[in-house]
């Protein structure tokens, strides 16, 4: 170890502090340090911190006067593409079924706003199954592959790309193994790390985590990029002859992976890159905008935009930008690829100010109650810039997207809000596959069961935060609804009601 040659370096970039309790530390600990500086290349990491400043300098200004919503001709949805919506569906099986899609869960967050120790995916929102976030989402891949082949003829392998991060990689690995990678099979199942980057002061100067150890986070979602050609996993698509990948995040509970509908519009277009989105429910809901901004499309943050711009409504009374961000994007592998390889040194960082555990002056450590730092990121949708073959498909929020972000001190976007969103849904497919609900005296439920009703009460006597009617249907049986008339049209259910593989199988024994 050539400590006075790293002084001199560190001296050199304004970092010397970072060897400030030296003269403390173990043997052990001091080559931990020496390395984990060495290890890191902190040149890059104040380019990176001067070029996220200039830009949250530059973005004072409002890019209002040069936003431009999505060209209708580039827009699909649910509620408004009539036919079409059926033959996308179907193309997106086809697809699926000459194994051409693959999907990719960005698992690595922290997770600092839900406040658990664990990886969010493994988060048990209290489904009646119990089921975890990961769960849920390896059997919609199961069913989606089933439906492709009762589709198609022929059953493709939709394979799950998994990136962590320092902090989620070995307890999602191991729950995974524990859980026999639920049902899936372990080679279609491939774990990747994105890349981790020191937490600075406001002024730029790298935090100690540790006397010993740099203090660091992932680096974004956007980090996505730079971890595909890192890891080698764009030469695992392209070997597998995977040609689209759906990417979206982990704690959206709703989510539709591989979502046929999705797949087969951006395909039919010819795109090289797709946004869901959902509408804005009011202009001043905080979610990003997909438009464009001097004719390039990008993802506008709602602090970036002034709220007359957010408040502008076109001829049909709808916000003018209303294409709310749901962090589930569509992109061509050949796309990856360009980004990877040319596009990804130009994607900036993000400043986000953080509240970083440090050591301060007189060598103790705290976990601060306010924001004492940045943590730079990069973000997935920065890459929409890139292109020109750019689509948006419109989904239905209480359909598709209810994240689980907060713990349960906040109203929304928490596990309860979570769990009722599934159950909600749930309740609505049995609803239109023909089903009934009364309640246990017999009493029928009406199909928009009002919280308040006598009914109501009494069901929540003994569970104050269940959703009115407490349906849930497994991934297993239905991937988004469909199938569902043989078990339930012209039947009669009490909640709670749990539709799974064993309900299905007793329904079918007792028609034999
Ligand atoms: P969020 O930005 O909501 O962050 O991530 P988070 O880590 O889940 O939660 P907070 O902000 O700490 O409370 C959106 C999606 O991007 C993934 C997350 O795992 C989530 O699926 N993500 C975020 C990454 O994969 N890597 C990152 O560095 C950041």
């Amino acid at each position: 170890m050539d400590v006075d040659s790293l002084r001199n370096k560190l001296s050199s970039l304004g970092q010397e502090h970072l060897l400030d309790y030296w003269q403390e530390l173990s043997e052990e600990q001091r080559q931990f340090l020496y390395d984990d500086i060495e290890g890191t290349n902190i040149p890059e990491i104040i380019e990176f911190y001067q070029n996220a400043t200039k830009n949250v300098k530059n973005a004072t200004r409002k890019v209002d006067e040069k936003m431009e919503p999505v060209p209708p001709e580039l827009l699909g949805s649910v509620t408004r593409s009539g036919k079409k919506l059926k033959d996308w569906y179907n193309q997106g099986l086809k697809e699926i079924s000459k194994g051409h899609v693959g999907v990719l869960l960005m698992a690595g967050g922290q997770g600092t706003r839900l406040g658990v120790n664990s990886p969010k995916g493994m988060y048990n929102v209290g489904l009646p199954s119990q089921k975890t976030l990961y769960q849920l989402q390896a059997e919609k891949i199961f069913r989606v592959q089933q439906l492709s082949e009762a589709y198609a003829g022929e059953l493709g392998t939709v394979p799950w790309y998994i990136m962590t991060s320092e902090y989620t990689k070995e307890q999602t690995k191991e729950f995974f193994k524990k859980h026999d990678f639920f049902g899936l099979k372990e080679e279609n199942i491939v774990f990747f790390e994105q890349n981790m980057i020191p937490c600075l002061t406001f002024d730029g100067k790298i935090i100690l985590d540790q006397k010993w150890k740099i203090s660091r986070a992932p680096d974004g979602n956007g980090g996505l990029y730079r971890a595909l050609g890192k890891h080698g996993i764009l030469d695992d698509m392209e070997r597998r002859g995977v040609k689209y990948v759906h990417v979206y995040g982990v704690d959206n509970i709703l989510v539709t992976m591989a979502d046929p509908s999705f797949v087969g519009f951006c395909v039919s277009k010819n795109a090289e890159c797709g946004a869901k989105v959902c509408e804005k429910s009011h202009p001043t809901e905080q979610v990003g905008v997909v438009c464009r901004v001097d004719g390039q499309f990008q993802v506008v943050e709602y602090s970036e935009i002034t709220l007359k711009t957010a408040e502008r409504r076109s001829e049909d009374g709808r916000l003018t930008f209303n294409a709310g961000s749901i962090c589930n994007h569509f992109f061509s592998v050949q796309f990856l690829g360009d980004v990877v390889r040319k596009h990804e040194p130009f994607l900036g960082h993000h400043i986000a100010k953080k509240k970083i555990p440090f050591i301060d002056d007189n060598g103790t450590r705290h976990t601060p109650e306010k924001p004492n730092g940045i943590k730079m990121e990069k973000f997935v949708f920065d890459v929409f810039t890139f292109t020109k073959d750019f689509v948006v498909f419109e989904v239905l929020r209480e359909d598709e997207f209810s994240p689980l972000k907060n713990s349960l001190k906040a109203e929304k976007d928490n596990p309860i809000t979570s769990r009722h969103s599934v159950l909600s849904l749930h309740h609505r497919w049995v609803l239109n596959a023909g089903g009934k609900f009364v309640d246990r005296d017999g009493t029928p439920i009406p199909a928009i069961p009002s919280w308040n009703s006598p009914v109501n009460l009494s069901r929540r006597e003994n569970d104050t935060e269940s959703y009115p009617v407490v349906c849930e249907v497994s991934p297993l049986v239905s991937y988004a609804g469909e199938g569902l008339e043989k078990y339930c049209n012209g039947k009669t259910f009490t909640p709670p009601v749990l539709i799974d593989k064993a309900f299905v199988d007793k329904e079918e024994k007792a028609d034999d």
